[in-house]
């Protein structure tokens, strides 16, 4: 995979496609990975490493080692009989096996091959594209602040009976893999870089790629009346700014789908300060605006047949002199006031502008926002989840079923006026809090009131699933980029080819 965005993509992956060739198992690749369906019955590749090695591959499918293993999971020989490879990877398959076991095979390979040259051979081209996409995804690491950085850049030889067919969907793969790196870039680094303004620097390059990016300054936000935002990002020395990403892969008629990301580059809570405990992982509370960031990349490159615009808010919520206070009360977009009670309930204010924006100026055909939004969404779904929340039954059920697909956690959860009412504020139209209980839905009703009453409108609560402590389903500890292949897809199934 090239460098996407200047030097700045951290994982690089070149993958090889070869046709059909028992003499490659014989070259110099560190690992060769086969699969071994239930019947285990050799094909003709595992025949021949089989000699190579005096039998090890049928005494390997035979031990208690292997019957031990379930579908996807790997048993390696190491130094192999007189075979150039240090490993012999046997992918182990039982019918009837699904595509996420495909790619679960592919994550664990990736997992046991780290800079290692690799040559697969799976068989099936069905199997073949989740396999690499796993693969792929698994492959990723951020070492950027890693004095002895790795540079070896990593590469994969997948060999086929016919490649030819297989190249389209390579490509296809891989521009969802580089959206998904590019949010993950963007979540993993840390606030003194990733500032509001190398945020929007590193969108602008976006435009290399036929994304019309716009950034605009608190000037023109204070014009355009954005006071909640501006309100977050007041005690911050770095700027406020709102970019916005335009693809233009449909026809003209079509009004556009929007994406709206929360991008707070870091939040202390402001004057309602964070516990010391655990603030630095408030660095990811760009999340969104990283999926949103990442899931725009995906588009261009695939060059999607859709009309998306993609909006961010950016701004650092920080305690100064010049923060805003607990009981201020501020003039949103729409008209309507809110009164902050709690400075830390800050990415509801950024997303109730921007959403505003997005409606007025570009009348979208459906919204979908994402935020790091609240830390009650963790104490309800935990890490495996994100929460979803819509006043569109069919619009979130077509969600749904393409976060099922790309094997990205989602659970829907309620709204109701009954939550709406704890948003009463004795002073203004609102307060930004409604209480402990029911946190991730009240910050989801307080959403909702910035929503035009006919809008098709999706929240994602993705404070648990953006970044994680432990590995997560695709990727190493860190930034996930969790949304970025279902929000693709859904694109892909919904929104493309329409007239
Ligand atoms: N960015 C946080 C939410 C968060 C928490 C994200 C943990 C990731 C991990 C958000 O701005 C926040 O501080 N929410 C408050 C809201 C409360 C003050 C109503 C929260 O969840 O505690
Ligand atoms: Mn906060
Ligand atoms: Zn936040």
């Amino acid at each position: 995979m090239e460098a996407v965005i200047g030097d700045k993509m951290q994982t690089s992956i070149d993958v090889k496609l070869k046709e059909y060739d028992l003499s490659l198992l014989e070259k110099d690749y560190d690992r060769i990975s086969v699969l071994i369906d239930d019947t285990k019955k050799l094909n003709r590749v595992c025949r021949r490493i089989n000699k190579l090695t005096k039998g090890a591959v049928v005494r390997a499918i035979n031990s208690d080692e292997y019957e031990k293993k379930s579908c996807g999971e790997v048993l390696s020989i190491s130094f192999p009989g007189s075979i150039t490879a240090k490993y012999i990877d046997l992918i182990k398959w039982v019918k009837p096996g699904q595509l996420h076991d495909a790619r679960k095979a592919g994550v664990n390979l990736a997992k046991l091959s780290g800079d290692s040259s690799v040559l697969i051979y799976i068989g099936s081209q069905k199997f073949s594209a989740d396999f690499i996409k796993g693969y792929l995804l698994r492959q990723y690491s951020f070492s950027e602040y890693k004095t002895s950085k790795i540079t070896k850049s990593r590469s994969a030889t997948l060999m086929l009976n016919k490649p030819l067919d297989f190249k389209k969907s390579l490509e296809e793969i891989k521009a969802t893999v580089d959206g998904v790196f590019f949010t993950r870039d963007l979540v993993n680094e840390p606030a003194n870089i990733l500032t509001t303004v190398e945020f929007s620097k590193r969108l602008q390059k976006l435009s290399t790629l036929g994304i019309e990016v716009e950034v605009l300054e608190e000037k023109q936000l204070s014009d355009l009346g954005m006071n909640a935002l501006l309100g977050v990002g007041q005690g911050s020395a770095n700027p406020s700014k709102v970019v916005v990403m335009s693809w233009k892969g449909g026809a003209k008629t079509v009004q556009p789908l929007a994406l709206v990301g929360k991008g707070v580059v870091f939040d202390t809570g402001g004057i309602s300060l964070k516990p010391a405990g655990g603030m630095e992982e408030m660095t990811m509370d760009m999340g969104g605006a990283g999926v949103v960031a990442g899931t725009m990349l995906a588009l261009a490159k695939r060059k999607a047949k859709a009309n998306v615009i993609g909006l961010v808010g950016l701004v650092e919520n920080m305690p100064s002199s010049t923060a805003q206070r607990p009981g201020d009360i501020v003039k949103s977009m729409k008209g309507e006031t809110i009164e902050v009670i709690n400075t830390d309930a800050e990415g509801r204010l950024v997303l109730s502008d921007v959403l505003w924006y997005a409606q007025e100026r570009f009348k979208p055909s459906g919204i979908i926002d994402l935020a790091t939004l609240t830390g009650a969404i963790i104490v309800g779904l935990g890490y495996e989840n994100a929460g979803v929340f819509s006043n569109d039954d069919n619009f979130c059920k077509t969600f749904m079923n393409a976060a099922a697909l790309e094997n990205e956690g989602a659970w829907r959860m309620p709204l109701a006026p009954a939550y709406d009412k704890k948003l009463k504020s004795r002073l203004a139209d609102m307060k930004n809090v409604g209480g402990r209980d029911a946190g991730a839905i009240t910050a989801a009703q307080f959403i909702q009131r910035f929503i035009n009453k006919e809008m098709p409108w999706i929240h994602l609560d993705i404070a648990g699933v953006a970044h994680t402590k432990s590995e997560s389903t695709y990727a190493p500890p860190g930034a996930t980029g969790w949304g970025v292949m279902s929000i693709d897809r859904l694109i892909s199934e919904k929104f493309e080819n329409i007239k």
